[in-house]
């Protein structure tokens, strides 16, 4: 069992003379403060691993928008044979892997936008369970425990279902001889007493989503480290270690807490708690329709951008689907050129974030030389 810790502390006692004829000890149990205080320290390895990350992440995907973008081009203009066209699309791939784990360390950091919306988790849980059966072998036992009355909460339907697929993954691998998959739902709440001792938690009302396995389980030690990125105890190729990573950053986002729970030799559990929702009205959003085929025109569109890399892109691509483009380096250019061209533009693209007056600035005065801009 967990041992404790204890604060002792002696002092001599002393008569009148001032003669020692006797001590005084103290023993204090601090074993709360020391848990708190591990959790503290985890807390914020995970708050600096997560702004390193984040920022690398962040700045690379960046040179690899713009290193992707000219590789569209390019692949744009080569005919359908030739003998650079296979080392383009081998450029390409790579390129789209690379994406594809900057996008994992965005998601793990929190640098991902979540679309945030009335969710029921029944639901999530159902249509995770239906993938199920491809990814989870015959000898695993999958178990569904959904409560009836679940509340609604306030969630990224994609993002949960990618927690959940990683979290049922590791079940997996940790069960190759097969076993039992227990997922669970239900209503709580977390209390003071309860967040008292658990670092990150927040009193409230909250759906319980409980993912258990009778896998491997693990030491101690393994168990400090998972929610870490790369952190992994699979053999090489087999694992990037993301998986808990990612769902620490989608819990995070989603204003949750989430608790991990393992013995070896006695399987794992995982808990997540999200936040109910409060708002009573709930209305439905309706499904984003689907992306048609671009048409392209030959209308006149101002770019603006202070980015030379995002304006020659943007020119060239929208070049391709007939459009005659003006250029503009800064908000103040983007204003003189309106002035003069406004007949002759159909469209402005406009960048937010840029030196000198700025996206949102720029505008405005826009509107004010034509509100129908
Ligand atoms: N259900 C589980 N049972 C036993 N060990 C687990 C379980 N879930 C995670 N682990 C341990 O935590 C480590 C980290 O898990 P994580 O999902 O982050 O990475 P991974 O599964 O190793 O790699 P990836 O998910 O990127 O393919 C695992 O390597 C494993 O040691
Ligand atoms: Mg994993």
């Amino acid at each position: 069992e967990r041992g404790k810790w204890i604060f002792f502390s002696a002092a001599p006692l002393k008569n009148h003379q001032g003669k020692v004829v006797g001590s005084i000890e103290t023993l204090q149990d601090v074993t709360e403060q020391k848990h708190l205080e591990a959790q503290l320290l985890h807390a914020q390895k995970m708050e600096a691993v997560g702004t390193l990350t984040g920022g690398i992440a962040h700045d690379f995907n960046n040179i690899l928008q713009s290193i992707s973008g000219y590789i569209q081009l390019l692949l744009m203009r080569k005919g359908d044979d030739g003998p650079d066209l296979d080392y383009l699309d081998q450029i390409d791939g790579s390129i789209q892997r690379a994406s594809e784990l900057i996008r994992q360390l965005l998601l793990f950091s929190r640098k991902v936008e979540s679309k945030l919306r009335p969710v029921d988790l029944n639901r999530n849980v159902v249509l995770v369970q239906g993938l199920l059966t491809k990814t989870i072998p015959k000898m695993v036992n999958i178990e569904l425990h959904l409560a009836g009355d679940l509340k609604i909460i306030n969630a990224d339907p994609i993002q949960l279902e990618q927690a959940m697929m990683n979290l049922v993954v590791n079940a997996r691998d940790a069960m190759p001889d097969g076993g039992k998959l227990i997922i669970e739902t239900e209503n709580a709440v977390l209390d003071e007493e309860y967040c008292k001792s658990h670092l990150g938690a927040t009193p409230g009302e909250y759906v319980l989503l409980t993912i258990s396995d009778t896998g491997s389980g693990m030491e101690k030690e393994t168990l400090e480290h998972i929610f870490e990125p790369f952190y992994t105890t699979k053999e090489a190729g087999s694992g990037t270690g993301l998986g808990l990573a990612i769902v620490y950053g989608i819990v995070k986002s989603h204003g949750g807490y989430i608790m991990c729970y393992s013995e070896p030799g006695e399987g794992t559990t995982f808990k997540i708690y999200f936040p109910v929702l409060e708002s009573e009205v709930i209305e439905e959003v309706p499904e984003p329709e689907e992306v048609e085929e671009i048409q392209g025109g030959d209308e006149t569109i101002l770019l603006v951008d202070d980015e030379e890399t995002i304006l020659d892109i943007g020119k060239d691509i929208l070049g391709q689907y007939g459009y005659t483009t003006i250029e503009a380096r800064s908000g103040e250019e983007a204003i003189d050129i309106y002035e003069k061209e406004k007949d002759r533009i159909g469209l402005v693209i406009l960048d937010v974030g840029m030196p000198g007056m700025g996206g949102h600035k720029c505008l405005r005065e826009l509107l004010e030389i034509d509100p129908g801009a």
